[in-house]
């Protein structure tokens, strides 16, 4: 899908479907309150084009609520969509980057090639531009890939309109932002997507070698061979049960100019390419999802592509670790006891609490290899959507002004995270009677945090965020502006994290 920028009023935009944003200027809190509706555009003959319709009272504009007017009369759109955007003034951008996600997936299933969106005046033009970019792309994903009757529904292209007195300089650079950061989701979205059998670790090491290759950044994919070299017990024990072989994906971006002594962002992954559970066997139900455990591994490798397209001045590299999780007679098992690369002893309570333990290395090498800050993300457990549900996921950090970077790029992102906490008072719950600590908590309760405790071994005093994505990597039922399957979380936030940090 091409996504491109035209000044123009959206009276004149020739274009199959013309998408406009329309609120509810009675804030009255009467539910029976008649509305007062409008569209968020100042042209005169666009207003009186939905005038109609939006006096018959069958359109209240809802947040993502949609209205279809054929022929409009008085505009060169062949049709108009109206997308509601709530009450007059309540709207955030993120809820404009949802609604124009909607007007995309409207089109979509119509055949409905091509659409242009009018930014509505209401907000800043560049950053609006922005944002309906960045909808329009995550919705034009789906994950019917396999499927033979599976119409090739993708757009061909979505034109944001702006009034030609914005600032096309801002107004391009925007898009450009929101182009790089939306298509890198949808790249790690379709990682996550493909089955284990089709996204081993070593395919997994191809696909970052080729983006690195293709954005402009170093990545080296190393072997079993390689992780015994680094004594990365951990990771090691987990890979015991697999016969496909294990990768260790490292990518590094390194601008000319960032200053020497200044910050390097470590960015870790879990990619379990399949979680079987190992000897500590999953059920068999819903367990052809934990294809998707690898999301943390791709959301990294997502914002490595955004941050090469973005060139933030500051240094990142990335770690991704990635095996399967597999029962095996050569699989570990309950009781074993491992030596982390940090040299940290192991007692292996659960072989299913393996995303902990491939991170445990992952974290120490980013470390090793100088990073001064670390972010990592993983599906690592079902803990943390008992404790969130399937709306934020967790964000846990051992330092307060870390966190406040991290807060600050998800307000921009429009992710949802909520902080948990990383207390010493949790440490007993991993206090082994054999060994360091044991990979999973004395009790099932808190155990998004006892997970989270179990990391935190591994960062020492290093500037840490974790973010465990479990209950919203994969979203089981279609919304009005994003596709069922992978989500692709985590990708903006990083991006905009990493730019924090920016010089
Ligand atoms: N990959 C799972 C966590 C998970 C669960 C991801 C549901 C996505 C959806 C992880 O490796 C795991 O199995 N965790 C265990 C930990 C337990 C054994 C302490 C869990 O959450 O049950
Ligand atoms: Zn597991
Ligand atoms: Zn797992």
């Amino acid at each position: 899908m091409k996504t491109d920028l035209l000044l123009s009023p959206a009276t004149a935009a020739s274009t199959p479907l013309l998408a406009v944003f329309a609120v509810d200027r009675n804030t009255s809190k009467d539910k029976d309150a008649k509305a007062d509706l409008a569209v968020l555009s100042s042209e005169p003959a666009l207003q009186k084009a939905a005038a109609f319709v939006l006096s018959t009272g069958e359109f209240r504009a809802e947040m993502n609520e949609t209205l279809l007017l054929h022929a409009p009369e008085g505009l060169a759109a062949a049709r108009l969509l109206v997308i509601g955007l709530g009450k007059t003034g309540k709207a955030t951008l993120h809820d404009l980057r949802r609604a124009a996600g909607t007007a995309v997936r409207f089109a979509k299933p119509r055949g409905i090639k091509a659409l242009a969106i009018a930014v509505p005046e209401d907000f800043d033009a560049a950053a609006a531009a922005r944002v309906i970019a960045e909808g329009a792309i995550v919705g034009d994903f789906d994950s019917d890939t396999y499927r033979t009757d599976r119409k090739d529904r993708s757009l061909d292209a979505v034109t944001v309109l702006a009034p030609a007195s914005s600032g096309k300089a801002a107004l391009e650079a925007a898009l450009v932002e929101g182009i790089a950061v939306a298509e890198s989701q949808n790249f790690a979205r379709t990682l996550i997507n493909e089955p284990g059998n089709r996204m081993t670790p070593t395919i997994l090491g191809q696909k970052a070698a080729e983006m690195a290759k293709e954005v402009g950044i170093q990545c080296e994919v190393y072997g079993a061979e390689k992780l015994r070299e680094l004594k990365m017990g951990s990771f090691l024990s987990v890979t015991l049960g697999s016969e496909e072989p294990p990768v260790l994906i490292v990518m590094k971006y390194e601008p000319e100019h960032a200053p020497a002594d200044g910050p390097v962002i470590g960015l870790v992954g879990k990619g379990i390419t399949f979680d079987s559970g190992g000897i500590s066997l999953k059920p068999g139900e819903g367990m052809e999802k934990m294809k998707y455990d690898m999301a943390g591994g791709a959301a990294m490798i997502g914002a490595m592509r955004a941050i090469a397209l973005l060139k933030p001045n500051v240094r990142v590299l990335s770690v991704v670790c990635a095996t399967e999780n597999m029962p095996d007679g050569k699989a570990q098992k309950p009781g074993d006891i491992q030596i982390a690369m940090s040299g940290k002893s192991i007692e292996i309570i659960n072989t299913d609490a393996e995303g902990r333990l491939v991170l445990a290395d992952g974290l120490h090498y980013a470390r090793e290899l100088g990073a001064t800050h670390l972010i990592d993300a993983a599906t690592l457990t079902g803990a943390v959507a008992v404790a969130l549900g399937q709306v934020n996921a967790g964000a846990f950090s051992n330092d307060e002004e870390t966190f406040e970077h991290f807060t600050e790029a998800a307000n921009i992102s429009g992710e949802k995270f909520w902080r948990l906490p990383v207390e010493d008072e949790y440490r007993e719950q991993i206090q082994s009677p054999i060994a360091d600590i044991q990979n999973t908590g004395k009790t099932r309760y808190g155990g998004a945090i006892t997970a989270a405790m179990f990391l935190k071994e591994f960062v020492g005093d290093t500037p840490w965020v974790h973010l465990d994505i479990a209950g919203l990597a994969w979203l089981d039922a279609d919304k009005s502006f994003i596709a069922r399957g992978p989500s692709g979380i985590g990708v903006r936030t990083i991006t905009e994290w990493v730019r924090t940090y920016a010089k």
